[in-house]
Formats: structure tokens, sequence, C-alpha cells
């Protein structure tokens, strides 16, 4: 296992929507595992492919943080089933680290995606769960949590974001 290269806002990676994985062979195994201990070692909740450097779709999720489930998520070809209510909650992102800023999402969610064997998973989270599964999906479209924040919002982190950009 290794700890993989973050990276970070202003990389053009994290723009690009990622490609559905058609085979899961050793190189998405071991893309995998190497996710979730580039997770693990920075002590955050989500990663997407693209943050490694890799865009595809998957993602891997720590849910120690959120329920205490020793068993992360690895997600590959996720797909939003169902989304209701509303919350707004403090979010932040390993891509843009030192930002933390509100953001309206859904308070519950179905996902549905393959695991490592191939095998259709569906998920459903609430609270903290659901928020993590919508940031990973947005990430492998190409879209960063910051892009849900009003226009004056952003314009107010223009400058932190650039320092992001500008220390790769
Ligand atoms: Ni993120």
């Amino acid at each position: 296992m290794a700890v993989l290269k973050l990276r970070k806002y202003g990389d053009p990676i994290l723009r690009r929507k990622a490609e559905e994985i058609r085979v899961i062979d050793e190189e998405v195994r071991k893309l995998a595992s190497n996710m979730l201990e580039t997770l693990k070692s920075i002590g955050g909740i989500g990663l997407a492919g693209n943050q490694v450097g890799e865009a595809k779709r998957i993602f891997v999720i720590d849910r120690t943080h959120i329920d205490g489930e020793e068993m992360p998520i690895v997600l590959i070809n996720p797909d939003l089933v169902e989304s209701s209510d509303e919350q707004v909650f403090e979010e932040g992102c390993l891509s843009a680290p030192g930002i933390y800023e509100d953001v309206t999402r859904a308070r519950k969610v179905k996902v549905r995606g393959l695991n490592l064997k191939g095998k259709t998973m569906e998920i459903e989270g609430e609270g903290l769960l659901c928020r993590a599964l919508l940031h990973e999906i947005d990430h492998l479209n190409g879209i960063l949590f910051i892009d849900h924040l009003s226009t004056i919002k952003r314009k107010l982190l223009g400058k932190r974001l650039r320092k992001i950009s500008e220390n790769q």
C-alpha cells in the first residue's frame, strides 16, 4: 500500500468528469487500497479518484469518523438513486485545505454502485454519511463543494483558493 499525492484546488483533474471503470482488476483493487491508505494518513472522511490523480469513477469513505463503523465504503461507478429532504452543514474538502463553509444538500440519499468484487451495492445514508456520498459523487463529476456556494461567498474565498492553487 502507498500514500498517494493529493491533488488540490486548481489542478485540472479535479474538474474532469471521471471515467467509468469497465473492469475491476488488480489495478483497481490496488488503487482502492492506496486511496484508503491515503485517506487514513490524512484522517479525512472521503476521497475520490480525481483527488489522487486518477479520473476514474471510484471513491472511498472512512466511516469511523461518521458512525464508528470500521468497514470503509469503496464504491465503483456510483449512481444517485434517490435523495430527499434538505440539510445545511459545514463542509470541507481535502483538496481545499482550511476552507469550511455551510453547504445545502439533501439529508437522505440512496446510492448504487459496485464493490471491489463487482457486486452491486446499495448504500443509504443520512446526515453526515449522506453529505459524504454526495460530496464524493460530485468529485467524480468535476464538481467541488465550493461550487455550491453563492457567487459572493466564492468571491470572498478567492484569495485563499488562489493560494491553494499556487501551492500544489
Ligand atoms: Ni472533497
